[in-house]
């Protein structure tokens, strides 16, 4: 089990006290997801994302093995997040070769693949750590591997905050064009916690939010682990960004009365052609926006593209979980002041649970990318990467 550094009970703690004992103890934490530790450049420190937002927990990966086991087991998630995360964990990888002649690292990196199979940034980070330590002596790949990591933590910020700046434009006009609150449904978190800084669907509406233009977001829950009534709507308070959290069969109905302007959401993994896969939901919810006349944005950093499959339903791998992630649901119980799971379903039922969908190209309005808004198409990617042609 990986080392605890800190425990902070967040149904205690006011959020001012909590951001004073971060500030204090570990300040990269209130603006990363994961870092480097300051005094032992062998450790990195995550968020344990399973307990938010009644826990924060900082957890210290030292190894390859435990970057897997964070990776598949959901203490870091997020297309983005993911990917940084297997970096770091060649890193740790190189450093375990390193001390051990003997140690497995191939088997290690097959690990880091294996962990979940949708978020195609995983294999992206990968490939490219790879190709970066081609050729590279065993004694120096460590210090190479920490490098390329830091590197492609820092273009991650610098790829969400373009896409922040591109889809601001978007939520100006919105703004400019009915002159009241911009009204945004997300599905899933697509936010900084998804990432290293910003997030992917939120850094427009941070950046939005930082600009004095009113924005409301309309939190899809996300059923089944929740990711937006717990880890959006938990980033988008601390940032003190108005939003309601809405049972996800809700969406439909605010757009059919016209209190959605527009929709933006995550993905995992977006074709050459433009078909997006994202958490599981987001193709209804693009359905409807479909037949309400609402626009529906993916925002799309270029690693989460997969130049290879042109075919998402048929191409993209579907991860399914745990039965227990649908039958079973977990909250806090103010009665006995701690977090509980709970069984939904009569006992012995079964419960099938496909993690991810692919909305196709055709329902969706635009690919906010780091270069700019595209068609969703092959036609509008390539437009913006003409270097994939
Ligand atoms: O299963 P998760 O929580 O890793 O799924 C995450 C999502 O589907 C996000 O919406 C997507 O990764 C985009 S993250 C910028």
């Amino acid at each position: 089990m990986p080392a605890v550094s800190l425990e902070l009970d967040l149904n205690r703690y006011a959020p001012a006290a909590v951001r004073s004992i971060l500030e204090a103890r570990f300040p990269a934490a209130l603006r990363r997801t994961l870092w480097v530790h300051p005094e032992d450049p062998e450790t990195i420190q995550i968020l344990d994302q399973r307990l938010l937002p009644h826990r924060l927990v900082i957890v210290e990966i030292r190894s390859a093995a435990e970057a897997a086991a964070a990776i598949r087991e959901m203490w870091v998630r997020g297309a983005p997040l993911i990917g940084i995360t297997a970096a770091y964990g060649v890193y740790l990888a190189c450093l375990e070769a390193r001390w051990s002649g003997s140690f497995p690292y191939e088997t290690a990196l097959r690990e880091l693949r294996e962990a979940r199979p949708t978020a195609v940034n995983l294999a992206w980070a990968l490939d490219h750590m790879a190709e970066t330590l081609h050729g590279v002596p065993p004694e120096q790949r460590p210090e190479r591997a920490l490098e390329a990591a830091g590197a492609l933590a820092e273009a991650d910020v610098a790829i969400c905050h373009a896409i922040g700046m591109h889809g601001l434009a978007l939520l100006r006009e919105a703004y400019a064009r009915t002159g009241r609150t911009v009204q945004i449904l997300t599905h899933c978190n697509a936010g900084r916690l998804a990432c290293m800084e910003w997030g992917t669907a939120t850094a427009p509406i941070y950046l939005a939010h930082q600009a004095g233009i009113p924005v409301h977001v309309w939190v899809d829950e996300t059923r089944p682990r929740n990711q937006g009534a717990s880890l959006t709507a938990w980033e988008l308070g601390q940032a003190g960004i108005p939003h309601t959290v809405i049972a996800d069969n809700a969406g439909g109905h605010l757009m059919q009365h016209g209190q959605v302007d527009l929709c933006i959401v995550g993905t995992d993994r977006t074709t050459r052609t433009g078909d997006v896969a994202n958490k599981i939901g987001t193709y209804l919810k693009a359905l409807a926006a479909r037949d309400c006349g609402v626009p529906f944005y993916v925002a799309l950093p270029s690693p989460t593209i997969d130049w290879t499959v042109r075919d998402g339903l048929a191409e993209i791998p579907i991860e399914i979980r745990s039965e227990s992630e649908v039958l079973n649901i977990s909250g806090f119980d103010p009665h006995a002041a701690q977090v509980r799971e709970v069984r939904l379903t009569p006992p012995g039922t079964a419960g099938h649970n496909p993690a991810f969908d692919v909305t196709p190209a055709r329902l969706v309005t635009g690919l906010i990318t780091e270069r700019g808004i595209a068609a969703a198409s092959e036609a509008g990617l390539l437009s913006l990467f003409p270097e994939r042609r």
